[in-house]
């Protein structure tokens, strides 16, 4: 995808980027090291302080490992030429109170599915420039695949969906289980339809050694805390004695390097309205 990003819509010089819902910092550095940007300013926003003071050490240690040069700022870092801004901020807040230079390039990667989106995505864009672009990655699309299958998939699944379907965060809507397919829609009504979109599915298994690759075992275990969470308070039909039979067998699966897991997601590039 992004191969065809920069050729369809990556501005040729790009002082501006804003990345929402960026985490530690890890797309900076990846576009980094692809040399999609190099100069002028990225901002990571994201509404979660502590990661943010944890991205300043991390991006150095990033940029210490490549033996690129880099300074802590009162409100960020530089990078080689590239200054890195962070600002503290919930999304749906930022854009009410948004009277900052527009961007040139806007980025949310793994962060749609977790926002309202018809409510954001019309304010989102406005911080674009003319002509400016946007790349929305990683936005799940509502199917998430274990296997071996277990008589339960279905029903831990749909309470899964439903759960993030009904999420309020801060007192607003705060995701939905189908954000990748819808956003073809709401990109329309937004009058910024796509020029690209494509597939991004998470697809893990172990290798050929029986080994899951790096930290791929730790990131499944992850994904099953998060379902864990996600039906802790709330069990949406699911009742927590079969619940825990599931956790229980998808851990031991997980262990034995058995278990595969599919999660399918969509990304999309464009530009601005009008
Ligand atoms: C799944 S993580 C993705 C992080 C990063 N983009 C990455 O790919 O590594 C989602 C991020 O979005 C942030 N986030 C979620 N809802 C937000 C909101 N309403 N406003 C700002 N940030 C938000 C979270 O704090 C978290 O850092």
């Amino acid at each position: 995808m992004t191969g065809r990003l920069t050729a369809t819509c990556w501005p040729g010089c790009v002082a501006l980027c804003l990345e929402v819902g960026a985490g530690l910092g890890t797309m900076v550095a990846r576009l980094l090291d692809w040399g999609v940007v190099g100069a002028g300013e990225y901002i990571l926003l994201d509404a979660d302080r502590q990661l943010l003071d944890c991205s300043r050490r991390w991006l150095c240690d990033w940029a210490a490992a490549r033996g690129l040069r880099s300074d802590l700022l009162p409100d960020g870092l530089q990078v080689g030429d590239l200054r890195v801004r962070l600002v503290h901020a919930e999304l749906g807040s930022y854009l009410e109170a948004a009277d900052g230079a527009l961007a040139d390039v806007l980025i949310a990667n793994a962060v749609l599915d977790l926002v309202d989106v018809p409510a954001v995505l019309p304010g989102l864009l406005r911080l674009l420039v003319p002509g400016g672009a946007y790349w929305f990655t990683i936005n799940y699309d509502g199917e998430t695949i274990f296997e071996p299958g277990h008589p339960l998939d279905g029903q831990v699944m749909r309470a899964y969906h439903r759960d993030m379907d009904e999420r309020i965060r801060d007192g607003r809507p705060a995701g939905e289980s189908r954000t990748g397919r819808r956003l073809f829609h709401n990109l329309w009504s937004a009058g910024a339809p796509a020029l690209a979109a494509g597939s991004s599915d998470w697809v893990l298994s172990v290798g050929p050694d029986g080994n899951y690759p790096a930290d791929e075992a730790y990131f499944l275990r992850s994904i099953l805390n998060t379902i864990q969470n996600a039906l802790l308070n709330r069990q949406h039909g699911v009742e927590p004695a079969d619940l825990a039979d599931w956790l229980a067998v998808r851990g031991r699966q997980l262990d034995a390097g058995e278990l595969v897991y599919i999660a399918h997601q969509l990304d999309f590039a464009g530009r601005s309205p009008g």
